[in-house]
């Protein structure tokens, strides 16, 4: 069997989640249930009593991969349901396209920090995964140099987060651009992670990998922008059909397709996607003024280690404490409130916050998390 790693994350989340009160340690913005949902879009789901509980389209159906289509279509890139694979979840787009792309013998280029599963899963694989570190001096996005200095003879493809888990960082169209020139010349593929896409908090929201590239693989879900992680419904975008194909084949072998009930209730959401992206942005916006606020006056106690501009996570720097899994372990068992620890993404001495939580998680929260921190390292 391959080595696999464990999952840091995922486990620090499963481990906690259940018994704390406030919870600012989810990424997602805060889940809606279908009562919510009615009154946001003004019309109740339905489900048609008439839909056949079977298999369905094992590549999800033609409405909904319609649907996912023209949204990662702009005027120039029109996308059709032949460019979309609907998967269980953006856990299982990016399990399916590491699965369909990587093994033995590939070098493989990932940022870091991001989500651990993006370089755990090729190298489960077999192939060799380096890290290219996201610094300060380049916004938190890949530097072309440093890039152009990793590829080898034998890169495959190249790992992006767009937005970036857990930084917020934002990669800009011109970047994209730039590291697709640097991929074509050197026949590398490039995969994109998108699932905190669209939510950009600033004036100038980039392009989707898969509209400025023809080999460009996206991957996203209905779990953080749409508020449905429950459903575990996601996809793969490319204009490149037959990396589609073979990864639908793949997946043959696993879960075949999603549930037929998860497909229709995301198309209900996706059809009322504008009003949903509102409550998210207008969450986000209030959430982040507040972690601002604190950051301000907690006195250099607490710092981002990056402004976010996208996506619902941010990483705080916590002055004088190395050891934040045990502080974040602490705060869960005792005080309650739900951060992550920056040492799941390799960064010590941070905490991961999601500000797209209920207003009132993230106010008691980060009142405990000082709390805390003044208890634990008294000045
Ligand atoms: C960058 C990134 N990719 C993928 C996922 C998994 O998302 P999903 O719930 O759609 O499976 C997450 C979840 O936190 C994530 O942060």
């Amino acid at each position: 069997m391959p080595f696999q790693e464990d999952f840091l994350i995922e486990q620090f989340m499963d481990r906690h989640e259940k018994d704390v009160k406030y919870n600012m340690g989810e990424t997602c913005c805060h889940s809606l249930n279908l009562n919510e949902l009615s009154e946001l879009t003004g019309e109740k789901f339905e489900l048609d009593q008439n839909v056949r509980l079977t298999y369905g389209s094992i590549w999800g159906t033609q409405s909904l991969r319609d649907l996912v289509a023209k949204i990662h279509s702009n005027g120039e890139v029109q996308l059709t349901a032949e460019n979309v694979l609907i998967t269980n979840g953006a856990i299982g787009a990016n399990f399916l396209v590491h699965y369909t792309l990587a093994g033995p013998g590939d070098h493989i280029i990932c940022v870091d920090p991001t989500y651990q599963q993006l370089s755990s899963v090729p190298n489960m694989f077999g192939a060799d995964v380096e890290l290219l570190h996201l610094d300060a001096e380049d916004g938190y996005t890949p530097s072309i140099e440093k890039l152009r200095r990793k590829v080898k003879n034998n890169t495959k493809y190249i790992v992006l987060n767009n937005p970036n888990n857990p930084l917020g960082s934002v990669i800009s169209t011109e970047k994209l651009t730039e590291i697709i020139e640097l991929a074509e010349e050197n026949k590398i593929l490039i995969v994109c992670d998108e699932v905190y896409s669209p939510l950009f908090h600033s004036s100038k929201q980039p392009k989707s990998l898969c509209q400025l590239s023809a080999q460009g693989i996206v991957t996203g879900s209905m779990s953080k922008a749409y508020s449905a992680a429950g459903l575990r419904l996601g996809w793969i975008v490319s204009q490149d059909k037959e990396l589609l194909r073979q990864a639908a084949s793949r997946r043959d072998f696993n879960t075949i397709s999603v549930s037929i009930i998860d497909d229709h209730v995301s198309q209900y959401i996706l059809k009322h996607r504008d009003v949903v992206l509102k409550r998210n942005f207008d969450l986000c916006r209030k959430n982040l003024t507040i972690m601002k606020d604190f950051i301000r006056s907690s006195n250099g106690k607490f710092s981002f280690v990056h402004e976010p501009e996208g996506g619902s996570v941010c990483l705080l720097r916590v002055e004088g404490v190395e050891n934040t899994n045990s502080f974040a372990t602490k705060l869960a068992t005792e005080f309650k409130v739900l951060c992550a620890p920056g040492e799941c993404f390799g960064v010590p001495g941070t905490l991961r916050i999601g500000y797209g939580n209920p207003t009132e998680d993230l106010i008691e929260g980060l009142k405990l998390l000082e709390l805390a921190y003044d208890i634990m390292f008294p000045a």
